[in-house]
């Protein structure tokens, strides 16, 4: 059971509101949307002043904010003054559209679909070396897993996947990290990255980064400095993410001996208890925006240049669209309405792969293990990242 925190709006802001910010996002599903304390001054984040922010926390008012992207503008770095800006997720259209269409060619639906007997051996392997007892799942399989099909992807060597985890944390990660380090730690990826692209210019291979290299669009290709900022996206995007995914199910499985009994009889609940786990504990809680102009939702007059959080995680226990939304119900009939993976402009483009890598684990898990349990000692939620949620570690009992 998650514990209870105290409630104030600023809650969301520490690593207790981080770690569990249900018991908060319930008590504010009033008056919306509310303000809260986004980042605290500090040598932290760079800032002199604390940053206010509006949160949408409605499954109405953040379906209507991800569908207008001309008021609510992804440019967020213009206000982050220590985030660097990354391709896609910080775009708004036009420019948005265009190099949406040109990465979505190296990413298609069936490059995605061509990985599953790649990714099967991976978890495998991950499954035989973390053996059977005790296991910490996420040193032994959550993190390595899509760290390792999203290297492997891109085309870089295995012997780099520990920087890519400290790389990933840097920019997610912002509570535990002083500006100075993000900004050395943000530099040295860059000039990773950088290399890599110089070498695969000169010698194509048959990974993400030559794909992206050789993409064009109506005579259009991308520059290094769009295939860097691509290719950091991916690593940050692909890795966390997935990674609390993997650890939200598993933890959730180990605490329904019976719902594991049934889906290891019956697999066409595999499928649904994904989709579940990304409405009832969803990786990404939330993501902001900047207004480009004024708006008023609700009673609240926004003004222009305003940072708003659309948070995934409240709207996706909105009693308004799900019923019962606090218990964790496979079949109920209205999860495909969550917004685990956003929706429109934006909609994440690793979605294929994320449901993928999550079902081949599940599939996997499932074959080999037939009870699953908590292990000993507590399982620790993360604090520092309030984008995501998920667990620092998880000890599991694989019978
Ligand atoms: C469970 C895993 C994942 C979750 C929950 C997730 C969630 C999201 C969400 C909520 C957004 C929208 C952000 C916004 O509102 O601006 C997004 C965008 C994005 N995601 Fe994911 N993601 C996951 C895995 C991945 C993977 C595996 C990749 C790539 C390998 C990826 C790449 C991206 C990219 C590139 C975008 C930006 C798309 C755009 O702006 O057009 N994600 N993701």
């Amino acid at each position: 059971m998650l514990a209870p925190v105290p409630l104030s709006p600023d809650v969301l802001s520490t690593p207790e509101g981080i770690a569990n910010p249900y018991p908060a996002y319930r008590a504010f599903q009033g008056p919306n949307p509310v303000r809260y304390l986004r980042l605290p001054a500090g040598p932290l984040t760079g800032r002199t002043e604390p940053l206010y922010a509006w949160a949408l926390l409605r499954h109405a008012d953040v379906l209507a904010a991800i569908r207008d992207p001309a008021t609510f503008s992804s440019q967020t770095p213009t206000v982050f003054k220590t985030m660097p800006k990354f391709a896609l997720l910080h775009d708004d259209p036009p420019h948005h559209t265009h190099l949406r269409r040109l990465v979505s060619k190296a990413f298609s639906p069936q490059r995605i679909a061509s990985l599953s007997e790649w990714i099967g051996r991976l978890a495998n392997e991950l499954l035989d070396t973390a053996g059977k007892g005790s296991v910490e799942l996420m040193s032994a399989y959550a993190v390595p897993l899509p760290m390792r099909v999203i290297a492997g992807m891109l085309g870089v060597p295995d012997e780099d996947y520990p920087s890519f985890k400290l790389w990933s944390e840097a920019v997610i990660g912002y509570a535990g990290m002083s500006a100075e380090e993000r900004g050395r730690k943000m530099q040295e990826m860059m000039g990773y990255l950088a290399r890599i692209i110089a070498a695969r210019r000169a010698q194509p291979a048959e990974d993400l980064i030559s794909a992206l290299v050789q993409a064009e669009v109506e005579g259009a290709a991308l520059s290094d400095t769009e295939i860097r900022s691509f290719a950091a996206v991916l690593l940050v995007a692909g890795n966390e993410t997935t990674t609390n995914l993997i650890g939200n199910m598993m933890a959730l499985l180990a605490d329904r001996p019976e719902l594991w009994r049934r889906a290891r009889e019956d697999r066409s609940l595999v499928d649904p208890i994904i989709e579940e786990v990304l409405r009832y504990e969803s990786p990404v809680q939330r993501f902001p925006r900047v207004t480009a102009k004024p708006v008023k939702i609700g009673d609240v007059e926004i003004g222009a240049g305003e940072i708003v959080d659309i948070v995934y995680g409240a709207a996706n226990r909105d009693p308004a669209v799900f019923e019962d939304p606090d218990s964790f119900r496979p079949e109920r009939p209205t999860n495909s309405q969550h917004l685990g993976f956003g929706l429109g402009t934006h909609f994440c483009l690793g979605a294929p792969l994320a449901r993928l890598e999550a079902r081949i684990t599940l599939n996997a898990f499932l074959e080999r293990i037939p009870e699953l349990g908590r292990g000993e000692g507590a399982a620790v939620r993360q604090g520092a990242a309030p984008v995501s949620l998920g667990y620092k570690s998880l000890p599991l009992v694989l019978g």
